[in-house]
């Protein structure tokens, strides 16, 4: 069913804006319209609030967390004390890695919710659950030896994506209820198991923005990583909102995550049992992974490391390494179409090829497979390109290694840096940033050379607020790079890629 449908979602996963996912298929023509608008909010939206708002963010601070906890952290990645039944159960046990969350250490029968983070909630079932679907509903029955009132009858609700603080967008995305069974429930013969897994449940939804690539990675699927990662894909993904689309466009991802089929959440009325659940997704920060945070130190470039196994094809062999003195770095440039095109693409490629790369034109909406665009990325030196959604391929580049150049149009600076220089950092992927001035923006030609948008962004964002970034910033603007100018940042990148010792 999957491979089916691959080929047709895949066919329209990105347009020139960086979403528009299904733009073709007819069934979605609401969403992609949707989808379009918010492409041009990339992640500016997410880093508004946090910007505006820290004391917000206060709930979040586990970066910081008292030594003893880290501790108590590494000894659990450990398993090198006690018995091997011990740490097998222990392993089995582990719903939640996340280091210092109050759900971190739950027993091993119950229910836990962590809502400390600014950005998302997590629930935690241990014990017998079961699915309910006519409420949308885990039930977690009694341990078969307790008496029957041992369970305290209570409920928690959550709805599982990492935007809690977008009002009407969390309108939109299931909740599900995660509640103890009642003894009437537990004595009845309606909960029965229809479908017995032996590996615990991630409640994830295919809703929400993920028709765009940023969101795509930064709200669903680097979290879901985060979330079940240590579970070594002995997890079951129980999807909300699922659908073609989703499951074509990002089937590699799914089957890396899991090794089970998925489970249509809303629409299996089966009763599925499982030994656990996990509903929601952890969430450390934009296109981010805070390796303290996590009971086994992991980082961001080995969620690039996940992205290489799923989108990999382990019969494809690497082509070998040519010899450093003939090797010529390779350059892609993401071409956008619509908004924030790069006027001058041709000139700027052939100025990158005579300054010694092998420069590649990437489009964005040629509907390949996102293997493909891994493949192709993952092969670079170097990607450059306009602020947008696309540049969340900069999860596709070689860790330790590669760069990326981000130009960033009139207005955007701000913007392009928060989307994305951290993330490099967390890879290790060097950051450029090339800051466009007002003779290389087209809207030289719309406004005049004193007027407060072309002399000013910052002032006329002051001024205009959100409205004026995303019509005339983001969604108004092409640039015509000024060759000398950004030849200098070429050959910069140019020379620190010959400095690398060739890629084993
Ligand atoms: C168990 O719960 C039922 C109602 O849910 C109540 O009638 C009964 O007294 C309880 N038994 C105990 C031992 O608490
Ligand atoms: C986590 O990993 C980093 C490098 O990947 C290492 O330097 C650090 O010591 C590790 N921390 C722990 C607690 O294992
Ligand atoms: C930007 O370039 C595209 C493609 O050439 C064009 O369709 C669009 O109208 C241009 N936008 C502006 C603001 O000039």
């Amino acid at each position: 069913m999957l491979r089916d449908e691959k080929s047709l979602g895949a066919v329209d996963l990105e347009d020139g804006s960086g979403g528009g996912g299904g733009k073709k298929t007819s069934r979605w023509p609401g969403f992609v319209h949707f989808v379009f608008i918010l492409s041009v909010v990339t992640c500016a939206l997410f880093y508004a609030p946090r910007f505006l708002a820290p004391s917000f963010t206060s709930g979040a601070g586990i970066d910081f967390l008292p030594p003893s906890l880290s501790r108590a952290a590494g000894a659990q990645g450990q398993g090198d004390h006690g018995g091997v039944s011990n740490v097998v159960k222990e392993d089995a046990l582990v719903l939640d890695n996340e280091v210092g969350s109050p759900c971190a250490s739950m027993p091993s029968h119950g229910i836990c919710c962590d809502r400390t983070d600014f950005n998302t909630d997590v629930c935690f079932m241990a014990g017998d659950v079961r699915t309910d679907a006519a409420s949308l509903s885990l039930l977690l029955l009694p341990p078969s030896h307790a008496a029957p009132n041992a369970t305290a009858v209570s409920e928690e609700r959550v709805r599982p994506y990492t935007r809690k603080w977008e009002r009407h967008l969390m309108a939109g995305i299931h909740e599900v209820r995660l509640r103890a069974a009642t003894p009437d429930e537990s004595a009845s013969d309606q909960h029965r198991c229809d479908v017995v897994h032996d590996a615990p449940v991630l409640v994830m939804t295919a809703g929400g923005y993920t028709g765009n690539l940023f969101h795509a990675f930064n709200d669903a699927f680097l979290p879901a990583w985060l979330t079940v990662q240590h579970l070594r894909r002995r997890v079951v993904l129980a999807v909300l909102a699922y659908n073609p689309w989703w499951a074509g466009t990002f089937g590699d991802l799914v089957s890396r995550l899991s090794d089970h089929p998925v489970v249509d959440l809303l629409h299996d009325k089966r009763t599925h049992c499982f030994p656990g659940a996990i509903v929601g997704t952890r969430f450390h920060g934009i296109l981010a992974v805070h390796p303290p945070r996590t009971r086994d130190n992991r980082t961001l470039a080995d969620f690039h490391s996940f992205l290489a196994e799923a989108y990999t094809d382990d019969a494809v062999v690497k082509t070998p390494a040519t010899n450093t003195a003939s090797r010529r770095p390779r350059l892609g440039i993401v071409s956008r179409k619509g908004t924030r095109v790069i006027e001058n693409e041709a000139a700027v490629a052939q100025l990158a090829s005579s300054v010694g790369f092998d420069v590649s034109i990437l489009e964005t909406a040629n509907g390949a497979p996102l293997s493909s665009e891994f493949a192709a990325i993952s092969a670079l030196d170097v990607l450059a390109g306009v602020h947008g959604a696309d540049l969340t391929k900069l999860l596709f580049l070689r860790p330790g290694r590669a760069a990326l150049l981000q130009v960033a149009p009139l207005g955007v600076p701000p913007i392009a840096r928060g989307c994305y220089a951290a993330a490099c950092g967390m890879m290790e992927v060097h950051y450029e940033q090339y800051d466009v001035v007002a003779s290389e923006s087209s809207l030289r030609r719309r406004y005049a050379a004193d007027d407060v948008v072309l002399a000013d962004p910052e002032k006329a964002k002051q001024k205009g607020g959100w409205e004026i970034t995303a019509r005339v910033y983001l969604g108004g603007q092409n640039v015509s790079l000024d060759l000398e100018r950004f030849g200098d940042t070429l050959r910069k990148l140019h020379s620190r890629a010959l400095r690398l010792p060739v890629a084993a």
